[in-house]
């Protein structure tokens, strides 16, 4: 992979960048910038290297629909505040656009001064951003003179602006997803011990492959949330309504069996709206948990503090998913203070990763983004990555 900062004469040149501002918009506004804010430096750089920039990105699932709540005016809107320069909409629509058109299109990018940036609509407006292998993919390749990937929460999805153009014009790494690849290969390739993982979330399907890495590499993998619960089901308990992916119970039994793995001594038992609850104590032999009407909600107190020497141990130590049922009090007790012992070990002691939407708003709650080394913006990318997957945007960028 080739990082945009090694691209020579960029002055004048088209820069396409795929960034990923899929973020939450409420009224035509921006709620929450942090991937606008975490692209700043690239989009920066090629500002002062004189280039033309043409930034992309995806907004939601509308898949080829043109859905007036997901069009890009506000991210537009935040960005050109954030640079404290105007940032120009280039109406690109759905892309259907019809020769003149596109001339049209390619005379107004060409007319943008050097260091001017642009923004294209949303690319899933469009029915052909889903894949990277038709005519969009060239399309907006013919727009630019050299490709950058910036997105690193996009960069698991095969699209047109993300894997796509880079198959036609050469594509560079931008600095946000270097720095993202820079630690999270740190992680699995070289990290230093003790390892801990924590785990947690409710879909299962994007955790399974995770453990499936990690248990190999981390020499503990301490786990929470739906992995817990499923497990517990596999295992003959008995756990009522609790979050459970009965899909994954063989493979839940088969990563949660391993001596690295570390399972819950404990959990917290109660009704949804958090009134009742007790904490239940998880014995060899399978025993009921709980009963319909109620379900594990959280991990216990005896199992926090087990989890705590773990992570004050810790060299290197990466945290994806809620421990429990965290927007509700008093289930939020194991999310937030795993969240503040993984900061506080974080910046000094070990290097410290965290990604993922929920787990990035426990430590928001907490108010220690700020004390971990590498917050991922990326939610599946990151799990993708860390199950040693490759990501098409990534593998794109090679040549
Ligand atoms: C994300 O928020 O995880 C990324 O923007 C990818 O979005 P997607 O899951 O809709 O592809």
């Amino acid at each position: 992979m080739n990082s945009i900062t090694k691209a020579r004469n960029l002055s004048g040149k088209v820069v396409l960048v795929r960034v990923d501002f899929n973020v939450p918009i409420k009224k035509k506004k921006v709620l929450d910038d942090f991937r606008l804010v975490a692209s700043l430096p690239t989009i920066q750089y090629l500002i002062e290297k004189g280039a033309k920039v043409v930034l992309m990105t995806h907004i939601g699932r509308p898949e080829g629909k043109t859905v007036a709540s997901l069009k890009v005016d506000p991210v537009v809107e935040r960005l050109s505040e954030l640079l404290k320069k105007k940032v120009k909409k280039l109406e690109t629509g759905n892309w259907k656009l019809s020769d003149a058109k596109k001339v049209a299109l390619l005379k107004e990018i060409s007319k943008l001064r050097p260091g001017q940036v642009a923004m294209m609509e949303n690319m899933r407006f469009s029915k052909e951003e889903a894949k990277d292998t038709g005519m969009l993919s060239q399309e907006l390749a013919a727009l630019g003179d050299v490709f950058v990937l910036d997105g690193f929460a996009v960069a698991h999805r095969a699209s047109a602006s993300v894997s796509g153009i880079p198959k036609y014009i050469k594509g560079y790494a931008g600095k946000l997803l270097t720095t993202e690849i820079v630690g999270l290969t740190k992680v699995l390739h070289n990290p230093n011990t003790p390892f801990v993982a924590v785990l947690g979330g409710a879909k299962m399907e994007t955790k399974i492959p995770v453990m499936r890495n990690l248990v190999e590499r981390a020499d503990a993998v301490l786990i929470g949330g739906g992995i817990v619960n499923t497990y517990l089901l596999a295992k003959g308990y008995i756990v009522g309504d609790s979050l459970v992916d009965k899909e994954f119970q063989v493979d839940a039994i088969q990563y949660c069996k391993r001596k690295n793995v570390i399972k819950p001594l404990d959990v917290i038992v109660g009704t949804k709206d958090g009134k009742k609850v007790r904490v239940v104590k998880i014995k060899k032999n399978p025993h009921e948990i709980c009963k319909k009407g109620e379900a594990i909600f959280d991990i216990g107190p005896e199992t926090l503090r087990l989890f705590a020497t773990y992570i004050k141990e810790a060299k290197t130590l990466v945290w994806n998913g809620a421990m429990g049922y965290f927007e509700k009090k008093p289930y939020d007790v194991a999310t937030l203070t795993v969240a503040r012992l993984v900061a506080s070990r974080s910046k000094g002691s070990a290097f410290g990763v965290i990604g993922g939407g929920e787990t990035l708003q426990a430590m928001d709650m907490v108010g220690m983004t700020d004390d971990i080394d590498l917050v991922s913006t990326g939610g599946g990318a990151m799990l993708e990555f860390l199950a040693g997957k490759t990501l098409p945007g990534i593998y794109a960028l090679q040549w």
